[in-house]
C-alpha cells in the first residue's frame, strides 16, 4: 500500500510568455511543490515574436508531470490535487484545425509587431466607414483608433488577437482554406491548453475565458459576448470562435493521460489578472504591477468600466461564475520589462544572469546621463506607438556597463510613473502604494529604483507567485475547496498574509520631477518620429 499521505491541494498550471510552471499550494498559498520549463521563443524577423503552439503544450505536460513527481517525493499523494486553473500570457493567438485538432502555423506572440500595415489598414477602414458592414447596423462614426474602444476597451493595435488572427488569414494560404472551409479554430493561449486537456479532437471543447476574450477586439465588453460588428468589421467567421467561459467554474475533467487524468479544471483566467486576485486586489481602487516579460499595472474599478481618456485600456478583470457580475480594470501595458534584462543578458552580454542588472546597476549611483527608451517592438500604453524605437541616448566616453544597467532598471521605473499618472486622470485616484510581483522584483536595487522614481511606497510580498496563485483561487472557488469564493474577498482571509517589504520613495519630488521630465521627452511621439525620419 502507498505510504503516500493524502491533502487537499490545489494546482496552478502559469503558462507565461518564456516559460511554463506548475505549482501545487495549499489553503495558505504555501508551495507544496512545483516545476518550471524554459520554451523556445522564435524571432524570425525584425519585430517577429513566434511559439510553437505543440511546445506550449508540451511543455505544460511536462511541468504538469514534474510538479507531481515533486510532490510525491515530498510524500504527498497526487490525488490531493482537487482542482486546477490555468493561468497564460494574453493576446498570443493560436489558430489550428477543427479536424486534426494540430496548430495551422506558428503562434502569434503578444509582443509581434509585425502587423503594424493590418493595423493601418483598419484605422483607415474605422476613419472612412466605421464599424458597419450591412446596412442599418449601428456605426460608430469616425474617431480614428479610438472608436473600437467604445465597444471593447481597447484601441487599434498590433497588441491585440483580432488583428493577428487576420495577419495569418492574409499571409499563410493553409489557414485562409481553414477559414473558408470553417475548418479554423482561434484561440488565445488558455483556450489552446485547455482544448489538449480537456480532451483535444476528440472532445473538440474550444472555450475561452473571459479575461481573455476582452483582449482580442471582437469581445463586447459590456455584453460579454462576441459582437457581430466586430466580427465583420475584420472580416471573420463566427465559426472560429471559441465560448466563452466565465472565469470560475468547472469546465471539465483533464481527459490527457496523463498523471492528473481526471482532475478538474476549474480556472482559467489572463495572467495579469490572474496576477491581481493573487494579490487580492478584488475591490475598487486596489492595484498591482507585474514585472514579467513586460510589465503590467492593473487597478480594479469594481463593477463599473471606466473608459480611459489617457491611454490606458479597459478591460475585464475576472467574472466569478457564468451567473456572476464582471469586475473591471483599467490597464497600463508596458511591453518590455524583463526582456530589456534578458536582452542586456543574452545578446549584449553586460550580465550572465538576470539577476546580476542589480549588482552591476549598484556599482553606479547614477547613470551618468544614459537614458534607455526599451521600445523594442513599439510602446503600448499610454503612448501606443507602434513604430517608436528603442534608444539608448546620452552615450559618452564616461558611459560605462553599469550606467546602463541602470538606465534599463529606471527605464522601467519612468514607464510605471508615465503610467500612474494616467490612471490619476482618469479615476481621481493617486496610489500611494503599489503592490508588484514577477522575477525583476526580486532585486532590491530594481524596486528601490522604482519607489524614487515613481514617488510611491513599493509593497513587495513574500510569495510572489501572485499570477499562479490568482489561477489557484479562481479554481478553488469553483468547487468551494477552502470555503474561498473568489466573489467574496473575506473569504480569502489567510491565503498569502505574510508580512511585505515596502520600499519608500527617498528622493524629494522637485528631484523625482526633473529626472522624470528629463526622460519623458524621449517617449514623446513627435521626437520619436524626428529620429525615425
Ligand atoms: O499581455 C501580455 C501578458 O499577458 C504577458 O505576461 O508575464 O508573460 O510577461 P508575461
Amino acid at each position: 500500500a502507498s505510504t503516500l499521505k493524502q491533502g487537499e491541494f490545489v494546482g496552478a498550471l502559469d503558462c507565461g510568455t518564456t516559460s511554463v510552471r506548475f505549482i501545487v499550494f495549499n489553503k495558505f498559498a504555501d508551495i507544496i511543490a512545483q516545476h518550471q520549463l524554459e520554451f523556445p521563443q522564435y524571432y524570425p524577423h525584425p519585430g517577429w515574436h513566434e511559439h510553437d503552439a505543440n511546445e506550449i503544450q508540451q511543455t505544460s505536460d511536462q511541468c504538469i508531470e514534474g510538479a507531481v513527481k515533486a510532490l510525491e517525493e515530498a510524500g504527498w499523494s497526487k490525488d490531493s490535487i482537487k482542482v486546477i486553473g490555468i493561468t497564460n500570457q494574453r493576446e498570443t493567438a493560436v489558430a489550428w484545425s477543427r479536424r486534426t485538432g494540430k496548430p495551422l502555423c506558428k503562434a502569434i506572440v503578444w509582443t509581434d509587431s509585425r502587423t503594424k500595415n493590418t493595423v493601418a489598414h483598419y484605422e483607415h477602414k474605422l476613419q472612412t466607414t466605421g464599424i458597419q458592414s450591412k446596412p442599418g447596423q449601428f456605426r460608430l462614426g469616425q474617431d480614428g483608433v479610438d472608436a473600437l474602444r467604445e465597444l471593447t476597451g481597447l484601441p487599434l493595435s498590433t497588441y491585440f488577437s483580432a488583428i493577428k488572427v487576420r495577419w495569418m488569414i492574409d499571409h499563410y494560404p493553409e489557414v485562409a482554406k481553414a477559414h473558408e472551409e470553417d475548418d479554423l479554430l482561434f484561440g488565445t493561449v488558455e483556450s489552446w491548453v485547455a482544448y489538449n486537456l480537456l480532451g483535444g479532437v476528440e472532445k473538440n471543447v474550444h472555450i475561452a475565458e473571459v479575461t481573455n476574450a476582452s483582449r482580442t477586439l471582437l469581445l463586447n465588453s459590456t455584453t460579454l459576448q462576441w459582437d457581430p460588428r466586430l466580427l465583420d468589421f475584420f472580416e471573420l467567421r463566427p465559426s472560429i470562435l471559441p465560448r466563452i467561459v466565465s472565469t470560475s467554474e468547472v469546465y471539465g475533467k483533464i481527459e490527457n493521460g496523463g498523471p492528473l487524468s481526471g482532475v478538474p479544471i476549474g480556472g482559467l483566467v489572463g495572467d495579469q489578472q490572474g496576477a491581481l486576485i493573487g494579490n487580492k486586489c478584488l475591490k475598487q481602487g486596489e492595484a498591482k504591477c507585474t514585472y514579467g516579460t513586460g510589465a503590467f499595472l492593473l487597478f480594479c474599478t469594481g463593477n463599473e468600466i471606466v473608459q480611459s481618456n489617457h491611454g490606458l485600456i479597459s478591460t475585464i478583470a475576472y467574472q466569478a461564475g457564468p451567473d456572476a457580475k464582471p469586475v473591471y480594470a483599467l490597464e497600463g501595458s508596458i511591453a518590455v520589462a524583463g526582456s530589456a534584462i534578458k536582452w542586456l543578458r543574452d545578446s549584449m552580454s553586460l550580465i550572465s544572469s538576470a539577476g546580476e542588472v542589480n549588482d552591476l546597476a549598484a556599482k553606479e549611483k547614477d547613470t551618468g546621463g544614459v537614458y534607455f527608451v526599451t521600445a523594442f517592438s513599439g510602446l503600448l500604453a499610454p503612448y501606443w506607438d507602434s513604430g517608436a524605437a528603442g534608444m539608448l541616448i546620452g552615450i559618452s566616453q564616461y558611459t560605462n556597463p553599469s550606467h546602463i544597467a541602470r538606465a534599463t532598471l529606471e527605464a522601467n521605473a519612468f514607464q510605471t510613473r508615465a503610467i500612474i499618472e494616467s490612471m490619476k486622470l482618469d479615476s481621481g485616484v493617486d496610489l500611494k502604494d503599489l503592490k508588484v510581483d514577477g522575477g525583476m522584483t526580486n532585486g532590491d536595487l530594481a524596486m528601490e529604483i522604482l519607489a524614487n522614481i515613481g514617488g510611491f511606497n513599493v509593497v513587495r510580498p513574500e510569495m510572489r507567485e501572485s499570477t499562479a496563485l490568482g489561477a489557484a483561487i479562481c479554481a478553488g472557488s469553483a468547487v468551494k475547496l477552502y470555503g474561498w469564493d473568489l466573489s467574496k474577498p473575506e473569504t480569502l482571509k489567510g491565503v498569502n498574509d505574510h508580512a511585505n517589504t515596502v520600499f519608500e520613495p527617498k528622493s524629494d519630488e522637485a528631484e523625482r520631477a526633473k529626472r522624470h521630465t528629463e526622460g519623458r521627452w524621449l517617449y514623446n511621439d513627435a521626437q520619436q518620429k524626428e529620429l525615425r525620419r
